[in-house]
């Protein structure tokens, strides 16, 4: 059986992809990055998989009269390569059916807090104008909804007096490297089962 193949999605910096890329790299995670998908050509992200050599699939959305018009060629795409697993890693654009259904619980999303709280766009700023001492990061599978899937992992990350969304958000960033290349590879080893809202996860 060859490397699960997958896509990662994002649109900015790329941190994640990164991470993802360096632990394919290092052997601790085996899977093949098919391709990156990437809303924003000019996005630091797409110099970071050219130098990984992973494929991109670039566009921008407001030449195309609809989500479900550049989702349908993105599916296209996936299916023509085979991808297996999608993920969205920094890809702030909203999912629509199109993508969702044929692709549920085989489409994961990383969030910078501990959902469901603090969904959808700045999480780290959202948890910090709360005022929690605990927030973290959360990997979950994509349904129809706003960051509302089930969870799969977690992380926790405390709150320090003081912190900015610069220094919060650096250890938010970090965890975030540690749990997603992790969660890639209990999926690629069979190991993460989902049944209704619930994620169990194999350990032996
Ligand atoms: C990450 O913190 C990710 O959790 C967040 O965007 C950032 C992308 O960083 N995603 C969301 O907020 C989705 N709702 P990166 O481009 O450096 O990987």
């Amino acid at each position: 059986m060859g490397a699960l193949r997958i896509a990662v999605f994002a649109s900015g910096n790329g941190s994640n992809f990164q991470a993802i890329a360096d632990a394919v790299q290092s052997g601790k995670l085996d899977v093949h990055i098919e391709l990156l998908v990437c809303d924003k050509p000019a996005a630091r992200v797409v110099e970071r998989a050219r130098n990984a050599g992973v494929d991109t699939f670039l566009f921008t959305p407001k030449e195309y009269p609809s989500r479900e018009a550049y989702e349908t060629e993105i599916i296209a795409e996936l299916e023509r390569r085979g991808v297996e697993l999608i993920v969205l890693a920094g890809y702030m654009r909203i999912i629509t059916s199109v993508l969702v259904e044929p692709y549920y619980g085989r489409m994961i999303n990383i969030h910078p807090a501990l959902l469901p709280s603090f969904p959808g766009v700045n999480g780290i700023g959202q948890a910090l104008a709360y005022g929690v001492k605990l927030t973290g990061v959360t990997v979950h599978y994509v349904d129809g909804g706003m960051d509302s899937g089930p969870i799969i992992a977690q992380t926790a990350v405390e709150v320090q007096d003081g912190d900015t969304e610069q220094t919060l958000g650096e250890r938010i960033h970090a965890a975030e490297q540690a749990l997603l290349p992790s969660v890639i590879q209990l999926i690629a080893e069979g190991r993460v089962a989902l049944d209704g809202r619930h994620v169990t996860i194999r350990q032996d």
